[in-house]
């Protein structure tokens, strides 16, 4: 039954009622508190039944930026804990990401050269096609996102092939088509492109269907916005834009409505999976296109929401393991139901550590 909030009850809520100090006082309250919310807080065993979200690592995907070489291990300055990894570093740090139960990663190339059109985006032996072949035969088991976009691997940093300043969508589309078919082919397990080309889930729905991948699905980075919170990821990357910004293709961090549209043309065209992108300052957004589809909604918790936390923690602001899993916790009540994050590690080991 829904309280009565014009009863004695809630007298406190309605006049401001201080607790008095005196004996009858109290008794007055006492008689007055019928519901008493910290009832169902008091015991820890009892808090964890009446949970009403709840973290696992089974649902955290672990971003990996992957280079040429050997035995290659080169830390990103912003993003402690975060490397630019060799293949076969990459492996090693596959088996690890196994081991703590996470079951997916999702991967970035940084590529031997770079050109106007990204070649080495979807070559067939480029940065990404490789480690996929080798992560898969190394790890079958491990669920290999690839990130579909062309910005680390063309000369000017931006996500698509350009005529004169402006990124070209229809051409662009016919590349990223060919990309999601290498990768698919190396071995990716779902193809998530992060360009924000119009019309490319349905292009690469074809492509891969006609390539014989049907059962490869599509989680579509929908709703992508124009962040600020991307600036590590550019250097971890080296993929910053080397004129203008990405405004003219990625969304205008003013708008919600536009995140709906965005999402339907994409489940129109194909997306098995929606991505919504940064998360913690569009927590809103996420909750409406999880609530507005019903369709799984995967998070990307993006690198300057984790450099925040690390930055804060450094300088001893904050308890980073406690913030990180709060933040982990809201994504998950804002509706998403995978969480793609650089803290999957920390996290997985601090889960792991509160069952024991
Ligand atoms: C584009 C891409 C970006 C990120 C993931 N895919 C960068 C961008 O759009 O500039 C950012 C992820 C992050 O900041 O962690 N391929």
């Amino acid at each position: 039954m829904a309280p009565d909030f014009s009863s004695n009850a809630f007298k406190h809520l309605r006049t401001g009622y201080l607790p008095p100090d005196n004996e009858d006082d109290i008794e007055d309250v006492r008689a007055s508190l019928t519901h008493r919310p910290r009832r169902l807080r008091r015991l820890p065993a009892l808090r964890e039944m009446v949970r009403e979200t709840r973290l696992s690592v089974r649902q955290l995907v672990q971003p990996m930026f992957v280079r040429p070489g050997k035995g290659v291990r080169t830390p990103i300055a912003s993003m402690p804990g975060q490397f630019q990894l060799s293949i076969d570093e990459a492996v090693r740090e596959c088996r690890e990401v196994l081991e703590l139960g996470i079951p997916g990663v999702i991967l970035f190339g940084i590529p031997e050269s770079k050109d106007e059109k990204g070649s080495e985006g979807y070559a067939e032996d480029g940065i990404i096609a490789r480690a996929l072949r080798e992560i898969k035969a190394e790890c079958p088991e491990l669920l290999l996102w690839a990130d579909v976009c062309l910005c680390e691997y063309t000369s000017h940093g931006h996500c698509g092939i350009l005529r004169g300043e402006e990124v070209a969508n229809d051409e662009t589309v016919r590349i990223l088509s060919r990309e999601a078919v290498v990768y698919a082919e190396a071995g990716a397990d779902i193809i998530a492109p992060s360009d924000m080309m119009d019309g490319r889930v349905g292009a690469i729905r074809r492509a891969l269907d006609a390539a014989g991948h049907t059962h490869v699905p599509i989680a579509s980075y929908a709703v992508k916005y124009a962040s600020a919170f991307y600036g590590p990821f550019r250097e971890a990357a080296e993929s910053a834009p080397q004129f203008g910004d990405r405004r003219g293709y990625q969304m205008d961090p003013a708008n919600t409505d536009e995140a709906l549209r965005e999402a339907a043309l994409d489940l129109q065209e194909g997306a098995d999976m929606l991505l919504v992108k940064p998360a913690l300052p569009f927590l809103d957004v996420l909750h409406r296109v999880k609530t507005a589809f019903r369709v799984p909604t995967v998070a990307y918790n993006v690198s300057g929401e984790y450099a925040m936390v690390h930055a804060a923690a450094q300088a001893g602001w904050l308890d980073g393991g406690a913030a990180m899993m709060e933040a982990l916790l809201s994504i998950r009540r804002a509706g998403a139901d995978i969480i793609i994050t650089y803290h999957a590690r920390d996290a997985a080991r601090l889960l792991q550590k509160a069952k024991a």
